[in-house]
């Protein structure tokens, strides 16, 4: 074979590698967003930083973008985190999923502060501090931002409440939901606007979810759809589950954004949270089995990712990696989750192929 012909050759043999390997980001380009939610530093680790651009459309800082962390003090801001992650997904082409402007945690007390002379604050005083809240922060993103979660965990997992007890609801009742989405909306009218929670595959929270919805609409007030937070496992949900609960939503006509997804390999708590058997089933090694059952209930559940395509418009991962997740740092929390696409070394487990070539 002539010098000309291998070299042709080599190159077909490494473009047909190329298409039969697509980035997550390429291979959901005629489905929706795939995202991830980075820490700050991200914008001094350029291993990452590689990983993230070859493979994300699209951010959400993982903290730095909460109440707490943009204005501890009431009437000041510190936006510089925030500006130099969002910086960097610009400069990569990225969307950014702001993270969260109302939340009953990683919030300051001020929003709550008693007025000058001793008293609780009334509902209307801590709707002006949260107007002007809403505005400063969505009016320093505006044009950047192009989707907030307005309003973060506001259903109680209670069966038999409503709303969960919060300094939110203690000072102002149901209204302050309807409110952050009215000043968010005032202050960019452009940006989608999100109610995010967890348990949405569970039948109770998620009816209450449903109706908390369907009353805003009936309000007329502008939310765009629903963030699911997805921090599931390799067991649950099932297909019958997801499918119910994407059938249920479709109803509202809404928008879906999966706004925190993770399948950790344990399967013994709830929604996350640490359980007295998460201990005693406790996982520290990443055996070929688990592997197996990971990258199966990925594959299962982007498959019907893909099947609702028309509502689902971005889809992030929580956290890059098995050696960054959130998971494994919880309070109390014992062994490993392993919950990712990329291991501790960023490179793509087996349920990344299965996600990505399908
Ligand atoms: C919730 C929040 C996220 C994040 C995770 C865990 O799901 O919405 O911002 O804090 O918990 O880290």
């Amino acid at each position: 074979m002539s010098k000309t012909r291998i070299i042709i050759a080599l190159c077909l043999l490494i473009s047909a590698n190329a298409m039969a390997k697509p980035t997550l980001k390429q291979a959901y380009a005629n489905y929706f967003d795939i995202g991830v939610s980075l820490p700050a530093s991200i914008v001094n680790d350029k291993k990452s930083q590689t990983l993230v651009a070859r493979e994300f459309s699209s951010i959400t800082a993982e903290n730095c973008m909460k109440p707490l962390l943009l204005s501890p003090i009431k009437g000041e801001y510190e936006f510089a985190a925030a500006d130099s992650l969002i910086d960097l997904a610009i400069s990569n082409g990225q969307k950014i999923r702001g993270h969260a402007l109302l939340w009953h945690f990683q919030s300051p007390d001020w929003f709550f502060d008693p007025t000058p002379d001793g008293n609780k604050p009334s509902k209307e005083i801590v709707f002006g501090r949260l107007r002007t809240y809403i505005h400063d922060v969505v009016g320093h993103f505006k044009g950047r931002v192009y989707a907030w979660d307005v309003v973060n965990e506001a259903i109680s997992d209670n069966v038999d409440e409503f709303l969960r007890a919060s300094k939110w609801s203690e000072h102002c009742g149901e209204d302050f939901i309807m409110k952050a989405f009215e000043y968010a909306h005032e202050a960019d009218p452009d940006a989608e606007l999100y109610y995010n929670d967890y348990s949405v595959i569970y039948p109770i929270k998620r009816a209450k979810i449903i109706k908390l919805i369907s009353s805003l609409q009936a309000r007329g007030i502008p939310i765009t759809g629903l963030g699911i937070q997805a921090h599931w496992n390799i067991a649950e949900p099932t297909r019958p589950q997801l499918v119910e609960t994407i059938e249920q939503l479709k109803v509202l006509n809404i928008k879906l954004h999966i706004t925190e997804l993770d399948l950790r390999v344990t399967t013994s708590s709830l929604g996350g949270q640490i359980t007295a058997d998460t201990r005693a089933k406790a996982i520290y090694d990443f055996t070929p089995e688990l592997s197996k059952r990971q990258a199966d209930q990925y594959d299962m559940i982007f498959d019907v990712f893909r099947q609702y395509k028309d509502i689902i418009g971005n889809v992030t991962f929580w956290c890059l990696s098995d050696g960054n997740t959130w998971l494994d740092v919880r309070w109390n929390s014992v062994g490993k989750n392993f919950p990712l696409l990329f291991d501790p070394e960023l490179k793509p487990k087996e349920a990344y192929y299965r996600v990505t070539q399908f």
